[in-house]
């Protein structure tokens, strides 16, 4: 079987390479030409574990390209599958499907009959009939099919998400398309994977429903966290309390400074646009992005709090500047929202992050980055983490205390004991925790 991957983002060039691993013909395309003449030499344009590994291995086994030559690559392809970016629109925040229904047009125009045509974009329900309408009107009498196939991995771990994943859920109406995905999977299927075959609008339906509740899930915890905070409790023990409960489960309860990245901000206005538009407003998902959007904010008060009246002129250092670990992406990360509101007060914010420098520096004016962790405490009077690196996790904190000038530490995702802390000569302020 020969794939071609239309768009070689996130989603399209970790799931393009895996179904490489899987031993399919795979051609990611892109019309980005700089992109694909590295992705050719064996660069990869993003920081994921483990995807460089695989991409030489496939790459020199003749089984993966990188080509710009969209009509090629399709007209060679049993199954495409289209994972182009679907941003938010400005305005009414829904998904923006410009990108999705351009590809439709140009695959239906250099297609063989008979192609799979496969949505792995996230789209709003009702886009894959859509698409293919759109194939239809450029293609009258053709025969083709749509199907549905939503990705859930996650960055950072998204190989293995890949790779290993709870389910791969499929929308799928005839057979054929049925079949081309039960085939590409089938190295799932092997080790017991649930493959669920459902509608167009079911299996749509499920991506923005799965993001929106885990969403839900860390909103929920971190106004837990808050309670936490004024009563004497602790979010940590609340959470492990609540998480055993399988009907709950553990995943996605560790309260922080808010969600953030490529997906749960962008999905779950979505969804709560394409309520309204439906008249089933998801008043649950509307809140749960007001709450999260105000706690950003409500971080960047605490780190203030910790100055104390007078803030012009202090001195804050940030571990972690990516909206997760083990990435370099800093697409509605908290630290977007943070690290501004304190250089407003007149504060001069220092910061390390692993990987994210890059992508950072750019929107982040004015932050002075430090190549080591303990050179961001240097005379810093508060030092907060924002991202939790594991390599942050086993810090010195009786060097940290030396270096500060200041005696603060607000750790915004409880990577450390507050009594190690507190034993290094610092004030400890977690999440979810009284002091
Ligand atoms: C998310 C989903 O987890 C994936 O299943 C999905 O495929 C992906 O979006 C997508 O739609 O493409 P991702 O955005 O890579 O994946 O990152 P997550 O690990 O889900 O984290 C999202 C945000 O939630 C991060 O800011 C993280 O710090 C935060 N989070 C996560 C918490 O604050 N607490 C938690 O317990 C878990």
């Amino acid at each position: 079987m020969r794939i071609a991957m239309i768009g070689t983002g996130y989603v399209g060039l970790v799931s393009g390479v895996c179904f490489s691993e899987f031993g399919f013909d795979v051609a990611c395309v892109d019309i980005d030409a700089s992109k694909i003449e590295r992705l050719n030499a064996g660069e990869v344009p993003i920081y994921e574990p483990g995807l460089d590994g695989l991409i030489e291995r496939n790459l020199s086994a003749g089984r993966l390209s990188f080509t710009t030559d969209f009509d090629t690559a399709v007209a060679r392809a049993d199954v495409v599958f289209v994972a182009v970016g679907t941003p938010s629109r400005r305005g009414d925040g829904e998904a923006d499907l410009t990108y999705v229904y351009a590809a439709a047009r140009q695959i239906a125009k250099a297609m063989r009959p008979g192609t799979v045509v496969v949505i792995k974009s996230t789209v709003v329900v009702g886009t894959c009939r859509k698409v293919a309408e759109i194939i239809r009107e450029e293609r009258p009498g053709v025969d083709f099919s749509v199907a549905s196939n939503p990705e859930f991995l996650r960055e950072g771990s998204a190989i293995e998400d890949f790779m290993r994943p709870d389910r791969v859920v499929v929308g799928a109406e005839d057979e054929r398309a049925e079949a081309a995905l039960r085939r590409l999977y089938r190295p799932l299927y092997l080790r017991e994977t649930p493959i669920l075959v459902t509608s167009l609008e079911n299996a749509e339906l499920t991506k923005y429903a799965a993001n929106a509740f885990l969403a839900v899930k860390i909103t929920f915890i971190n106004e837990i966290a808050n309670l936490c905070e004024k009563v004497g409790g602790d979010v940590q023990k609340v959470a492990s309390g609540i998480g055993l409960d399988n009907r709950i489960g553990s995943k996605f309860l560790h309260a922080g400074p808010g969600f953030g990245g490529s997906c749960f901000p962008k999905d779950t206005t979505a969804l709560a646009a394409t309520g309204l538009k439906h008249g089933a407003p998801q008043r649950l998902v509307e809140t749960t992005i007001a709450v999260n959007e105000e706690r950003k904010r409500q971080m960047a008060e605490r780190v203030l709090a910790a100055l104390g009246p007078e803030t012009a002129g202090k001195r804050v250092g940030i571990l972690g500047i990516a909206f997760k670990p083990n990435t370099d992406d800093v697409r509605d990360a908290p630290s977007l929202v943070i690290v501004p509101a304190l250089q407003a007060a007149g504060v001069t914010v220092v910061a390390h992050d692993p990987e994210a420098r890059g992508q950072a520096e750019p929107l982040l004016p004015g932050l002075e980055w430090r190549a080591n962790p303990y050179d961001v405490a240097d005379e810093v009077d508060v030092l907060a983490v924002i991202t939790e690196w594991n390599t942050y996790r086993g810090l010195d904190l009786a060097e940290i205390a030396r270096r500060m000038r200041g005696h603060a530490v607000v750790d915004m995702r409880n990577i450390w004991q507050g009594s190690d802390v507190v034993a290094a000569g610092l004030d400890y302020q977690g999440i979810g925790k009284t002091p």
